[in-house]
This record gives structure tokens, C-alpha cells and sequence, in this order.
């Protein structure tokens, strides 16, 4: 049966990225003889340029048809002046929403070639591997009202609302992750102050009763900002508000000492799932050919993963991504470790991807 991949390439490098990660899929499928389809929309600033709104109904349909999302960035100066309803971040907040992925997932885990990068001492970075689950399409974010008030519009409110099933269904889902990592779940919270954190906890706690062997702690929100510069290490799986995970994965991007190498995962209960790259839309560097695509090849290759259950396919991009760091080769925003560094750009990392895919598979197949 065929799959079909909507790609969004957005603003910025969005399109530049995208494009480097659709010929690392186009390689696979064609050696794997996978039939995937690619079908392309508009989304953010490029859809406000030409359809008056950063997320047209023909985008939502094409997405509502497919297996999987895959998303370059959106955003970027020239719509930084419009009102809140036409802004490119409104495209993203809204194709999450209309899709129902409830689930975002960041890995943050350090390449060790590029450790000496990271503002940390290399060695607690050199063991940080955690995920954080943020949850997507409620919280903070959503609730309703928000709105200004008042005679005068003086006055202002935002809500942080939840239900139990919308707090049940994303602890479900870090629990099962943590089932298959190191079985270690921190719940970040406010519960000192927030009473939607004081029900968060309370079905934290009745869904850990389900995952019996997994290791629940909860910490406050503000705390684990801190733990993460002191001893980012200790983590594993983190599950947090939206708002709370929007925030404390900005600072975990920072940790890894390379911003454009984080990928990301929104899920929902099925398989269907949107990919995007941590990073933004780069709007400084879009255009030339220098953005670094590996964070959008690392979302393809969880694209595989999840949405098309293609796991071999999936680690063959991984190791190759590993792999290309450590014969040396950078896009100018990476500081590489290695005596033997190999400047290249945006298409010239991707063929040396596609490369080392490839010799990756021919030694696969020769040892059967
Ligand atoms: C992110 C971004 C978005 C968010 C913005 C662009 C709306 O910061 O994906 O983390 O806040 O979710
Ligand atoms: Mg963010």
C-alpha cells in the first residue's frame, strides 16, 4: 500500500531543509523499494504571501489525508508586525491543533564530536540523554479565554486549562516511552502554586499505578530549569505542560552545544505524526545553502520510526547522521572535535549522508 508524506516547508531554511531530508527519504525508499508519495503545502509566512493565512484549509485537508507531516520552520521578520490571527507561529500552533498531536517529543542527547560546544563541562554532557514530552494542544497555550479586557483593554487573561483525559493521554505515552528507555520518569510541574499541576500530579500518580516498573519522581518547574544546568544527566523521560516543555526544551537545545541538531516528533494515539526540526527558520542565513539539515534528517528519520514503522531504515539515517560528525564534516554553524574538520554546505552534508547510508547498507547486506 502507498503512504503519502505532506511536507510543509515553511520560512526561512524551512524549504532548504526539507528538501535535504526529502532526497535522504527519496534515497531510501528507492533502495528499500518503499512506495511513499510526496505532496507539498503551504504553511506560515509563504501561505500568508499567497493565500492570505498561514494555514489555508487546502494544507489541513492534504494533512488530514496523509501518514505523515513533515515540517521545515516557519516565521521570520517580514510578518513580525501583523496582528496575532496572521502570523506564521499561528500556522504551526493550528496544524498542531487541527491534527490532534497531543504529544511532542525532544530528545536531547549530545554527538560527541561536538560536546566542546556545549556551555557545560563535557563531562556530565557526554551522558545526557533524555526526552522531553511536552504536551501540545492544550494548557497554557490554548485555554480559553485569553483576551484583553477592561474599558480601556487594561486588563488581560490567559488560562491554563486541562481535562483529566488530556493530562491522561500524553503521561500514557511518556510512561511507554520510559518503558523502553532507562524507566525513569520526572513529571515538571508548579504544584506549589498552579492548581492544574496539583490534578497533573494526581493523574501522574494514578497512571504510574499502570507502570509499575517505572521510577516516578515529580519536580517543580523552576527546579528543573536549574537541574538541567546542574546535572542534566539525571533525566530520562520528562513529561510537562505545553508551555512548561516549550520553555524548558529551549534550554535543553543548549545543553547539547548544537541547536541544529535537535529533531522533534508530534504524536498523537495512532501512527500519524508531524516532524519538524527544533530550530527556527534561520531567516539570517535563508537562501544561501549554508543551514544544516541534519535536524530535519534526524526528524525523517523519526518519521520512519513512527508514523511508517520503518525501524531499519530509521537507525540506517541515525548512524549515518553519528557517522558524518565523526569523519568531521560541519555546516558553518557547528563546531566540530575532530583534527580533521570538513566544511561543507547544506547539499554537500546531505550527499555525505546519502553516502554513508549507502556504504552502511552494502556492508549490512555483505554480512547477510
Ligand atoms: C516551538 C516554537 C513554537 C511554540 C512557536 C514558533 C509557536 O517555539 O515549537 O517550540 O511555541 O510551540
Ligand atoms: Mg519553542
Amino acid at each position: 500500500m502507498s503512504k503519502t508524506i505532506t511536507v510543509l516547508p515553511g520560512d526561512g531554511i524551512g524549504p532548504e531543509v526539507t528538501s535535504a531530508a526529502i532526497r535522504v527519504l527519496k534515497h531510501l525508499f528507492e533502495r528499500f523499494n518503499h512506495d511513499v508519495r510526496f505532496v507539498e503545502k503551504r504553511i506560515g509566512g509563504a501561505a500568508i504571501d499567497a493565500d492570505g493565512t498561514p494555514l489555508p484549509q487546502d494544507t489541513i485537508d492534504q494533512c488530514r489525508l496523509s501518514d505523515a507531516i513533515l515540517l521545515g520552520a516557519v516565521g521570520g521578520p517580514k510578518w513580525d508586525r501583523q496582528s496575532m490571527e496572521v502570523r506564521p507561529e499561528q500556522g504551526l500552533l493550528g496544524i498542531r491543533k487541527a491534527m490532534g498531536l497531543f504529544a511532542n517529543l525532544r530528545p536531547v542527547q549530545a554527538f560527541a564530536p561536538l560536546i566542546d560546544a556545549s556551555p557545560l563541562k563535557r563531562a556530565y554532557v557526554e551522558k545526557v540523554d533524555f526526552i522531553i514530552v511536552r504536551e501540545l494542544t492544550g494548557g497554557l497555550y490554548f485555554g480559553k479565554p485569553s483576551e484583553r479586557r477592561g474599558e480601556r483593554r487594561e486588563q488581560v487573561v490567559d488560562t491554563l486549562a486541562y481535562s483529566e483525559s488530556e493530562i491522561e493521554r500524553v503521561v500514557e505515552k511518556a510512561f511507554r516511552l520510559a518503558e523502553k528507555r532507562r524507566k525513569k520518569l520526572t513529571s515538571v510541574d508548579k504544584a506549589n502554586v498552579l492548581e492544574s499541576s496539583r490534578m497533573w500530579r494526581e493523574v501522574v500518580n494514578r497512571v504510574a499505578k499502570r507502570h509499575p516498573d517505572v521510577a516516578v519522581s515529580h519536580m517543580l518547574v523552576d527546579s528543573t530549569a536549574m537541574q538541567f544546568i546542574i546535572n542534566p544527566s539525571q533525566f530520562d523521560v520528562i513529561v510537562t505542560e505545553n508551555m512548561f516543555g516549550d520553555i524548558l526544551s529551549d534550554e535543553a537545545s543548549v545543553i547539547t552545544g548544537s541547536l541544529g541538531m535537535l529533531p522533534s516528533a508530534s504524536l498523537r494515539t495512532d501512527k500519524v505524526g508531524l516532524y519538524e526540526p527544533v530550530h527556527g527558520s534561520a531567516p539570517d542565513i535563508a537562501g544561501q545553502g549554508k543551514a544544516n539539515p541534519l535536524a530535519t534528517i534526524l526528524s525523517a528519520a523519526f518519521l520512519l520510526r513512527y508514523s511508517l514503522d520503518m525501524d531499519q531504515e530509521a537507525a540506517l539515517i541515525e548512524a549515518a547522521v553519528q557517522e558524518v560528525l565523526e569523519r568531521g564534516y560541519h555546516t558553518p554553524d557547528l563546531k566540530v572535535d575532530t583534527g580533521d574538520s570538513k566544511p561543507v554546505d547544506t547539499a554537500g552534508m546531505t550527499d555525505q549522508v546519502i553516502a554513508i547510508i549507502d556504504e552502511k547498507r552494502r556492508s549490512m547486506a555483505e554480512k547477510g
